[in-house]
């Protein structure tokens, strides 16, 4: 145990890309879309997908792996792993098959569930437990496959997916506290708008009792109200983030967005006055990664020498609840 009142770093980062490329041309024979109409109404260009030999919990395991390396920290310094994902291995969770796959005996870990404010809410989640002094040392992942639940015939979401996974390491620090603010959100009034949902079929036990069984439908999405929910909500909760700490927006160095559309990250800076430069976008190479969306995009950033230590983010995830919620982090 730490001593209460402990602050947060962020140690290292990490991140795991699924091992086949799905190019918008590749879509274009299955579907009836083009390169053209992706590239213009979303800015994706292709997307990484895993195959039957990568799991879930081997793309999680292996961005944590890169974490640790980047910090230098022994898996059996972890006190808990925190694994934001919609899409496990397993429905009890992959939180501890990832454990085993780290070798992070010492560590607890569970399966945090907000679709793509997955990672938003699970590095807030894990902040909370180093304030209270609990633990040291937290391993955050953001992974999704959602590869396994899109429709491949329904041109209206297919071309948005891909899967992936992206880590960041949480230390307790006695001199600082690196995440300056932050705010989460959720509307389920909205939550139709974007669902995977179960739908079973009835099945009778015995006489009287009767239980249901089924199976996970594609992912549903009504996008135009998903997209106005965005534009509106996303550039709300940065600016309180950045009351709450008494920053302005122009003190942020990398405004690193969940990577859903080219289109909303870019409405959003217009609305913040952040210039293009300043928002991270990696979706044209990965898509919509869901939880792994916005350490992807920060480790790609950590590893090209883009983010430095002092610089202030400011990170955003929005996705199906509807859930939304921001954080300002000092790196390093
Ligand atoms: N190729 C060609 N035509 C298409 C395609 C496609 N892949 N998909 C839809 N169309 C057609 C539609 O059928 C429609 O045709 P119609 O006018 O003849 O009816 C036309 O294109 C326009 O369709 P819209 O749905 O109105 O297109 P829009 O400009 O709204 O773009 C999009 C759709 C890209 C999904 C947009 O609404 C969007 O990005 N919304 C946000 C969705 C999102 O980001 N979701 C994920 C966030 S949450 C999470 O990450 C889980």
């Amino acid at each position: 145990m730490t001593s209460v009142g402990a602050g947060v770093r962020v140690i290292g980062s990490g991140a795991a890309t699924a091992p086949q490329c799905l190019t918008n041309e590749d879509l274009s024979q299955m579907v009836d879309t083009s390169d053209e109409w992706i590239w213009t109404r979303t800015g994706i260009g292709q997307r990484q997908l895993c195959t039957e030999e990568t799991s879930l919990a081997m793309l999680a395991a292996e961005a944590g792996r890169q974490a640790l390396s980047a910090a230098q920290l022994d898996p059996q310094a972890l006190d808990l792993i925190i694994l934001a994902t919609s899409t496990p291995d397993d429905l009890f969770g992959s939180a501890g098959q990832v454990q085993q796959l780290l070798g992070a005996e010492r560590a607890v870990a569970f399966d945090l569930t907000a679709a793509c404010s997955g990672f938003v809410f699970a590095l807030t989640t894990a902040a909370q437990f180093i304030r209270t002094g609990a633990y040291r040392n937290i391993l955050v992942i953001g992974a999704d496959v959602l590869s396994r639940w899109v429709d491949w015939s329904d041109r209206s979401t297919c071309v948005l997916f891909g899967d992936g996974a992206g880590a960041v390491l949480l230390q307790a620090s006695d001199e600082t506290d690196n995440l300056l603010a932050f705010d989460l959100y959720t509307n389920g009034s909205l939550n139709s708008c974007l669902n995977l949902p179960y739908q079973g079929q009835p099945k009778t036990l015995i006489a009287d009792k009767q239980v249901t069984q089924g199976n996970y439908q594609p992912i549903s999405m009504n996008g135009r109200e998903v997209y106005r929910f965005a534009v509106a909500r996303v550039p709300e909760v940065i600016e309180k983030v950045l009351f709450q700490a008494q920053c302005q927006t122009s003190d942020i160095d990398w405004l690193i967005l969940h990577q859903a559309n080219q289109r909303i990250m870019d409405a959003v800076g217009e609305r913040l006055k952040i210039p293009a430069e300043r928002i991270l976008s990696n979706l044209a190479h990965y898509g919509n990664t869901s939880a792994a969306s916005i350490p992807l995009a920060l480790d790609e950033a950590v590893r090209q020498g883009k983010i430095k230590p002092g610089d202030l983010l400011a990170l955003s995830g929005f996705g199906a609840g509807l859930s939304w919620g921001a954080a300002l982090l000092r790196w390093g």
